[in-house]
């Protein structure tokens, strides 16, 4: 998969002296926050194995069932009003998968049936697919026992220029694990993971610079690292 930075139509004013920070979380019932997400997955991890089928498979599949079953914590970064970035976290990593996979069978097949159906070309894109769903079950409870995860992140590339932060000191992905890191130890837990492609050198550069941990796995077939922190380290 070729990666590529992220990309968004809107045009987005230039980095003011000061801006307003709001994380806003995404509760169930809100369908618009789940369309905001929806877009900032495709937006941002357009790369990834899922977001090949879609933005209808993501919502579908992913966003309004984990959110609205409380599967996934999803909360989303708001500078100015406009969305910046956004974080998929859990405190059961092993669950929250296994129940959508699991207990969604028909919404997932539907969805899928639909997104190849307009565009039979994604059917390549399918053993990816598996593998991840796979991979996932592969790695268990027990490959990572720290309990809570963060499934998704990302944040808009122009928020992250050196100019924004000069200007607002505001690093938005840092304030989004904040976000979640608190989540964690709210419910107890002192650690997290994240599952990161070897190939993203950014993402993992990021994770080093805040102390994560790289530990090399292969996910969803392709070479990746199991990246853990302390929650401690983030604050
Ligand atoms: C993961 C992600 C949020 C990391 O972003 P990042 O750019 O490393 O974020 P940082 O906050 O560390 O850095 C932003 C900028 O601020 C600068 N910066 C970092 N710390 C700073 C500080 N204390 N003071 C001033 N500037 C700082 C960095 O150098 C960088 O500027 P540059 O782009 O000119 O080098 C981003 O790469 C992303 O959203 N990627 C797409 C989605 C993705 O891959 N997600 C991960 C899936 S696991």
């Amino acid at each position: 998969m070729v990666r590529t930075e992220p990309v968004r139509a809107s045009a987005v004013p230039k980095a003011q002296e000061s801006a307003t920070f709001h994380i806003r979380r995404i509760a169930p019932g809100d369908e618009t926050g789940i369309d905001v997400t929806t877009q900032l997955h495709m937006d941002l991890l357009g790369f990834g194995p899922m977001a090949q089928f879609g933005p209808g498979v993501i919502r579908e599949t992913i966003y309004d069932t984990a959110i609205n079953e409380k599967l996934l914590e999803v909360a989303i970064a708001e500078v100015d009003g406009r969305p910046a970035g956004f974080i998929a976290y859990t405190i059961d990593p092993h669950r929250f998968h296994a129940s959508l996979i699991g207990s969604h069978r028909l919404k997932v097949i539907g969805s899928m049936a639909k997104a190849l159906l307009s565009r039979p070309a994604r059917l390549r894109h399918i053993p990816r697919a598996l593998k991840v769903v796979l991979s996932r079950d592969d790695l268990g409870e027990d490959a990572t026992p720290v309990g809570t995860e963060v499934v998704c992140f990302g944040v808009y590339p122009e928020y992250l220029t050196a100019e924004f932060i000069r200007k607002t000191k505001i690093r938005v992905g840092v304030k989004l694990l904040q976000h979640a890191a608190s989540y964690f130890r709210q419910h107890g837990f002192d650690t997290t993971r994240m599952i990161v492609d070897a190939d993203n050198t950014r993402a993992l550069l990021f994770y080093q610079s805040l102390g994560g941990e790289m530990t090399p796995c292969t996910f969803g077939g392709v070479p990746s690292y199991i990246v853990l922190m302390n929650l401690g380290d983030l604050f």
